[in-house]
């Protein structure tokens, strides 16, 4: 059966558009695991825009299942994490113009600074994920520099217009997991998934762990935490 790993980051981001100290992430990510969360996930970007270390470090004492920390491959972020030892790191790249994670990180060009970062962080006992498009090439890096995960970027699936164009992305995330599969990785796939997205992976038995933050958060509003965590947890289960 597939895991849920609820991304809180959005809790945060409506903090920030106040810059006052409510809503709490860490109590949203408290409410996640009470609903079945199977893991928390945050991404502490450069710019400290949503996620800040203080809540990454209360998370760490806090959070009962894991704790999965996206950032960016720089020194900086490599020494929060030594530092405060979450259970995953997921390897994002990472633009400030940004409004969110725009693509998966590009491994092959890339690849010296990726694998430097992996060998650091598994070193220090944290598990390794990659966060990269459903492309093989890159899938096979990861596997290369020795990474424990990847990560499929999803958002292309999930933005898809047309017919044909969502099924000619789920078929490159198909054959991406395959490929991951037979290469011993861990597959867990997240970005722009929602209640009605996730549905396309009934049957699939592909993926380990989702990675889902804006729709669940987006749907707390109205039902409140929990509710919405049960709701997907409900859907993953039933895929
Ligand atoms: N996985 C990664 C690597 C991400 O950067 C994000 C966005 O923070 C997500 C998953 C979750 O995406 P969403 O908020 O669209 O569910």
């Amino acid at each position: 059966m597939a895991e849920l790993a609820v991304n809180v980051d959005h809790v945060a981001t409506l903090r920030e558009a106040r810059q006052i100290h409510y809503p709490e992430p860490v109590a949203a990510a408290i409410a996640a695991e009470t609903a079945g969360a199977d893991a928390i996930v945050v991404h502490l970007r450069e710019d400290r825009r949503h996620i800040k270390e203080r809540d990454v470090r209360i998370l760490r004492q806090v959070v009962q299942t894991r704790l999965i920390l996206e950032m960016a491959a720089t020194n900086e972020m490599l020494n929060i994490a030594l530092d405060i030892k979450p259970d995953v790191v997921t390897l994002v790249p990472e633009k400030r113009e940004e409004i969110t994670t725009e693509g998966g990180l590009n491994i092959i060009t890339h690849q010296g600074m990726a694998k430097e970062a992996v060998t650091t962080l598994k070193n220090a006992g944290i598990q390794t994920c990659i966060f990269i498009d459903p492309d093989l090439d890159q899938i096979k890096m990861a596997h290369k520099i020795d990474s424990d995960m990847i990560e499929i970027h999803t958002g292309a699936f999930c933005e898809a217009k047309t017919e044909p164009s969502r099924n000619h992305e789920f078929s490159r995330i198909v054959n991406a997991a395959k490929m991951g599969a037979k290469l011993k990785l861990g597959v867990n796939a997240g970005h722009g998934i929602c209640y009605r997205s996730i549905q396309a992976f009934k049957g699939h038995n592909l993926i380990h762990e989702f990675s889902i933050g804006h729709s669940i958060v987006s749907r707390a509003i109205l039902t409140g935490m929990e509710q919405a965590v049960r709701d997907m947890k409900k859907l993953i289960d039933e895929l």
